[in-house]
């Protein structure tokens, strides 16, 4: 039975010492000290022995039992140092390595441009109104002095959407300027109190669509800011003094700016607002075409037909608005050549703002 017992031992210590990873340590556990391994067998065989040799027989198996047990907690130690050190090593960390940038995301140009445009407004004390893009014939052109067969109407190419059998007027298309959210702005505040509709300084902002071929000149898409003001005694003058200060804030305290005269059919007198060119500073250069000049906005005062589709009488009230592009105003400003590189996604031309 010693003999035996040594043999187990022996056998035992040669396989653990091959171990080299939990698995078979695990196995090894059970095949050498678990409850029917063969120590574990000699306890149950000892009462079948002679009577004298029993004590030394259970003394040896016990100690085989505990040389195994410590063998097998020494071997589990050490494969647990082994793998932290390998994870050590492999997980090294250089504190001293400077950290790896990670690329943010940013507002697209137009969108930046767009609030720093509302912002000036707002800190002049419009609010901010948005209308819908989708919008009706009637509210795209007719509410605004723009008749079925008004030529104005070339002018802005526009994408109709099929309703099948709507009259013209609830035809429905894609607005093709922000325009129409005169209308839409001046009915909701009249509906408000029809004998005495309140005052009205809101800045509109919208997507804008055309059915245009597209060039470097031309999207199908842009955005604008139209601009409405309507109360009593609002004079041609407020809105010179208005836009020359709007042109000031955005582009600079010595912006000079000037008025030249118009045609639009929603304005009565209309007129396109000119900035000194802030690129050469008004002495003539290529984004100016050598005028010094550049042309930034379209307005005038709200004609009494459209006052009075929005529910203003025109005998007691008055306004001006305007409407301008975000987008032209960065192209001039950056001499962007090209307006598809506002919707062509690529990040290349959207990383540099
Ligand atoms: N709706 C015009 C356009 O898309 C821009 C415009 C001109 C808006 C004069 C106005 C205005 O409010 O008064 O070209």
């Amino acid at each position: 039975m010693l003999e035996k017992l040594a043999q187990i031992e022996k056998e035992a210590l040669e396989a653990l010492s091959k171990i080299e990873e939990e698995a078979a340590l695990e196995a090894w556990r059970v095949a050498n000290i678990g409850r029917s391994s063969p120590v574990m067998n000699v306890f149950s065989q000892l009462g079948s022995l002679p009577k004298e040799e029993r004590p030394a027989a259970g003394q040896r198996a016990n100690q085989v039992k505990t040389a195994l047990e410590t063998a097998f907690a020494e071997k589990k130690e050490a494969l647990r140092q082994a793998a932290l050190a390998r994870s050590l090593a492999s997980e090294r960390l250089d504190v001293t390595l400077p950290g790896r940038p990670f690329r943010r995301g940013r507002l697209h140009p137009a969108t930046q441009n767009l609030r720093r445009i509302l912002s000036i407004l707002g800190e002049m004390g419009f609010q901010v109104y948005t209308a819908r893009d989708v919008e009706t014939d009637e509210y795209n052109f007719q509410l605004l002095n723009i008749p079925p067969h008004h030529p104005a109407r070339e002018m802005q190419d526009t994408f109709y959407i099929e309703t099948g059998e709507t009259d013209e007027a609830r035809r429905l298309v894609l607005r093709t300027h922000t325009s129409p959210g005169q209308i839409r702005a001046m009915r909701e505040f009249s509906a408000q109190n029809p004998q005495n509709p309140p005052p009205i300084r809101i800045a509109l902002p919208g997507m804008c669509y055309r059915f245009e071929q597209i060039t470097a000149r031309s999207e199908v898409q842009f955005h604008q800011i139209e601009g409405l003001v309507v109360g009593q005694n609002i004079t041609f003058a407020d809105l010179k003094g208005t836009l020359s200060e709007f042109a000031r804030r955005m582009f600079g305290r010595n912006a000079r700016t000037r008025f030249r005269a118009d045609h639009f059919p929603f304005t009565e007198p209309s007129a396109e607002m000119d900035v000194e060119c802030f690129v050469c500073g008004g002495k003539g250069c290529s984004v100016c075409k050598k005028s010094g000049w550049l042309e930034i906005l379209g307005c005038g005062m709200v004609h009494p037909v459209v006052l009075q589709n929005g529910g203003y009488d025109p005998a007691r009230y008055t306004g001006f608005a305007f409407g301008m592009g975000p987008e032209r105003q960065l192209m001039l400003r950056h001499k962007i050549t090209d307006i598809r590189y506002f919707w062509g996604n690529d990040v290349r031309f959207l990383e540099q703002f």
